[in-house]
């Protein structure tokens, strides 16, 4: 709780019954910007329109902002006010030009919000609410308007000056300067705008379009980074196809660009016409890019793209509708990787991000419904819950209506609120109209939080299926939710089923009669990952033992062996007497068996993370976890010694090579890798250094690197000096570097950690940087949790050093702090005090003070 003195000056909670429609429309605007990184001059002619009868002023959002001038129908305005940074204006008639200036100072912005430095580089970044550290503006989503922009800048330091929509002008200046006129047809919310400004140079391409126009496409980078965007450019392509495809949606405009910086608070964003990248999702080779970072240019460029329709053509009304965006553009940008690879392996990785990172969110004291009811800053609420739950409640709505009535529904929701500002109702809506399926109940889903439980048992001829829905905070007596199950049951002798069914559980307690032959079936169930739900049966491991070997769902089969393990590893972690065997046995059939994908293997024989395990249990006790988990791998590893070898010698390849058969060869190899360390250290050494200097890419290298980083052997120092030597002049490598350290299981690495928050490489301006230090080590189960508390002293003192910098970021930090309920007496105290401190600390942001007075609770 706030004590008084704080509770008055306590940031205020926005709450979503609070909205009202805007006071006034602004229909057109025509921006001027003066560039320079010291000092930008930026002229606003908004066009306005009183939007009903009511006499309200025009309130235009600011932040940071003092006018240099006010001007309404061309005279100097009068009565105009500030109050909290808005410019606040009385106006008699029903519309009105209001011109405005200001003076930013891009090179001071260290938030990276609204118009900022990054390299030699002016871009930048507006949602959610940067648009009004620009220029005084109702800058919220509802309110859409037609961009007209000029730029002027010296022209030798920014030659590429980039805006949304169409290039309709430019020309040369006096005094080396030079200018761009942008125009983007389509009317759009201010946190759509973008600009860019500096030396860049384009990957350029076209794509013709379903309905035969032709779009140029173009990716921007620093002249050297040129070879590293075809991958990037191909996911694009490969995108606008799937959109067109699948969704029947094709692009509407006759120019796409993409631009990448170094510096960007998250992944990507969807600017119209002009998606402002963070590198690291842009910027591959083989050289320098994992498999799995392939994966992510390809699936961000595809997310962002299909933000077009999904969030640019039809816009969020207010922020509680966030995932009426992001929710859904999650689910197709999952689709569409489903559909460019391995579809069972991408479920069983997204469904990973969702436990690893949603379920924490759900089961503690930031638990939110997708649809938030209140929020202090909306920045805080760019969650795993808004977008990983919120695609899985799309998912399901895809399952119960099945593909058909699905794409009636998008089509319906598309075409009826293309150019608007929409809500998850006028979304869910579509989809009840076209399909004729009443889904009242379904809509819990977007207004209560928490993962709901399932319990399935075979009791004698029934199958009983219950569920439960655990209180989260400000919620409790929930109603039971509408739950899809697919489920099958299995013949244990013949290793078959009848074919799969979709039960929808929506009561308490449901009992299912099954076709009896008499013998008890073994149940496959929430096949595909159907509902983000907790499932507790009553299967037995041999059970488990059985589906890891003949479920035909893949992910049923994944989820089989992760559950025996996880059975084998609580019982250890409890002190109990574990038998590794059902899992060894089970491991080294899945690795013997030639039918199944090389890829799906290397998953399958994974052991569930620390983390995971932590969240089984009602006390995490770290180091019990730990234990049990490296006595299970070093079982493994001895017990199918043979076996990996030949997983490892037999996916060598001759040459790097870029197909989902070579990236699945890989990803086996380098887990066969991991187990080989866990049996034979001083070997294993030998053989992950041998494979860290011939690697001819930075998938096979930093797994090598990684094996070593987490060990002893003699050839750990040579290794790490020598990655560092070798990428010192690419941040992206050196960020690997620097989270292969923070994630070792070593007993240094807490000093190890310190020691590279004064490498003179860390820095806390750029937010992948302090995300590879301080976030990858929150993420370190064992290190983090230490006994004495250093972690969490170690993430709450960088934390403190961010907030002034860069408050999104920051606040960004906290959840695992947040954690401490799930901790013993001890850790509890700790890491209170923590959050304590930070609560404290004088000028607090308020993203940090909503993160961290919330995890107090
Ligand atoms: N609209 C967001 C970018 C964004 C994120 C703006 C947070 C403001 C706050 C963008 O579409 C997005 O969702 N990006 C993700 C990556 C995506 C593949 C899930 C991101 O930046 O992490
Ligand atoms: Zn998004």
């Amino acid at each position: 709780m706030l004590d008084a003195q704080n509770a008055a000056a306590a940031p205020a909670f926005i709450r979503r019954e609070d909205y009202r429609p805007p006071d006034w429309l602004v229909p057109d605007i025509a921006l001027d910007f003066d560039l320079d990184a010291v000092r930008t001059r930026v002229t606003a002619r908004l066009t306005v329109v009183r939007q009903g009868a009511h006499d309200r002023p025009l309130r235009l959002d600011g932040d940071g902002l003092s006018p240099l001038s006010v001007r309404v129908d061309g005279a100097d305005a009068a009565g105009w006010s500030l109050e909290a940074g808005a410019l606040v204006i009385p106006l008699s008639g029903d519309r009105a030009v209001v011109e405005t200036v200001v003076e930013i100072a891009p090179d001071k912005n260290t938030q990276l919000m609204g118009l900022y430095a990054s390299g030699g580089l002016l871009c930048t970044q507006c949602e959610a609410e940067g648009f009004r550290r620009i220029t005084f503006f109702p800058d919220r989503p509802d309110v859409l308007s037609r961009y007209q922009v000029r730029m002027t800048a010296d022209k030798a330091r920014y030659p590429v000056l980039l805006g949304n929509g169409d290039l309709t002008g430019s020309g040369d200046l006096e005094g080396g300067r030079h200018w761009a006129a942008w125009t983007d047809p389509f009317p759009k919310p201010s946190y759509l705008f973008a600009l860019v400004a500096g030396q860049l140079f384009a990957n350029r391409d076209t794509f013709v379009t379903m309905s035969g126009k032709t779009v140029d496409l173009a990716i921007w980078v620093a002249e050297a980074d040129l070879p590293k965007t075809q991958h990037a450019m191909d996911a694009l392509k490969a995108s606008m196809k799937w959109d067109e495809d699948v969704y029947g949606r094709e692009y509407d405009l006759g120019q796409f660009n993409i631009v990448a910086v170094a510096d960007f608070n998250f992944g990507a964003m969807e600017n119209k016409s002009l998606n402002v990248f963070n590198s690291r999702y842009i910027l591959a080779d083989p050289d320098t890019a994992t498999d799995l970072d392939y994966d992510a240019v390809a699936g961000v460029v595809a997310h962002e793209y299909f933000h077009n329709w999904s969030g640019n053509r039809v816009t969020c009304r207010d922020w509680f509708q966030l995932s009426l965006k992001e929710g859904f553009t999650v689910f197709r940008d999952q689709c569409f990787s489903a559909d460019q690879g391995s579809a069972a392996v991408k479920r069983i990785e997204d469904v990973r991000v969702l436990r690893a990172a949603q379920f924490p969110e759900d089961g503690g004291p930031l638990a939110h419904p997708i649809r938030p009811d209140s929020y202090i800053e909306i920045s805080n609420f760019y969650t795993a819950t808004i977008y990983n739950k919120g695609a899985e409640v799309i998912r399901m709505l895809h399952s119960i209506l099945g593909p058909e009535d699905f794409r009636k529904g998008a089509d319906l929701y598309f075409d009826r609120y293309d150019g608007t500002a929409a809500t998850c109702e006028d979304f869910v809506r579509a989809m009840e109209e076209a399909s004729g399926r009443d889904l009242t109940q379904f809509r819990l889903w977007y207004s209560q939080a928490g993962t709901p439980k399932v319990r399935a048992t075979i009791e004698g001829d029934t199958l009983i299926l219950e569920q439960s829905l655990p209180n989260t905070p400000g919620q409790t007596n929930k109603q039971p939710m509408l739950i899809p199950l697919r489920l099958a049951l299995f013949d244990r002798a013949t290793g078959t089923h009848a074919g799969e069914q979709l039960e929808l559980l929506d009561t308490p307690r449901k009992a299912i009669k099954l076709p009896g032959s008499g013998t008890r079936p073994v149940l496959s169930i929430n096949r595909g990952f159907s509902a983000p739900v907790l499932v507790e049966t009553d299967r037995t491991s041999d059970d488990l033992a059985f589906l890891s070997a003949h479920d035909d769902d893949p992910f049923g089969r994944y989820e089989a062996m992760q559950q025996l393990m996880l059975d084998t590893l609580v019982a250890a972690v409890r002190g109990e007497q574990a038998d590794h065997q059902p899992v060894i046995t089970a491991v080294g059939n899945t690795l013997a068996n030639n039918a199944l994908d090389p890829a799906f293997i290397g998953e399958a024989v994974l052991l569930p993370s620390e983390a995971f395990i932590g969240d089984q249990m009602d006390r995490v006790d770290p180091e019990a976890i730990h234990r049990a988990r490296e006595a299970l791998r070093t079982d493994l590893a001895t017990a199918l010694a043979g076996q990996w070898e030949a997983a490892y010698h037999a996916h060598a390849a001759a040459r790097f090579e870029y197909s989902p058969e070579a990236k699945g060869a890989r990803r086996l190899r380098n887990v066969a890798l991991g187990y080989l360390a866990a049996g034979r250290a001083d070997e294993a050494g030998a053989l992950a250094f041998a494979q860290f200097e011939a690697a001819d890419n930075m998938t096979d290298r930093i797994a090598a690197l990684g094996t070593l980083a987490n060990g002893g052997a003699a050839e750990r120092a040579a290794a790490l000096a020598g990655f560092y030597a070798r990428y010192k002049d690419n941040p992206l490598v050196i960020d690997k570097w620097f989270s292969t350290q923070a994630f070792s299981a070593r007993a240094d690495t807490l000093s190890a950690v310190r020691a590279l928050r004064d490498h003179p490489d860390f820095t806390l301006h750029n937010p992948n940087r302090v995300r590879a230090l301080a976030g990858a080590f929150s993420m370190n189960q064992l290190h983090f949790h230490s006994a004495d508390g250093a972690g969490y002293r170690f993430l709450a003192d960088i934390l403190l050093a961010l907030d002034p910098i860069n408050p999104q970021t920051a606040a960004k930090l906290l959840p695992p702090l947040g954690r401490w309920r799930r901790f013993d007496e001890s850790r509890q105290k700790l890491m209170r005090a923590e959050l304590e401190r930070i609560l404290a600390a004088p000028g607090l942001s308020k993203d940090v003070f909503e993160q961290a007075s919330k995890s107090l609770g």
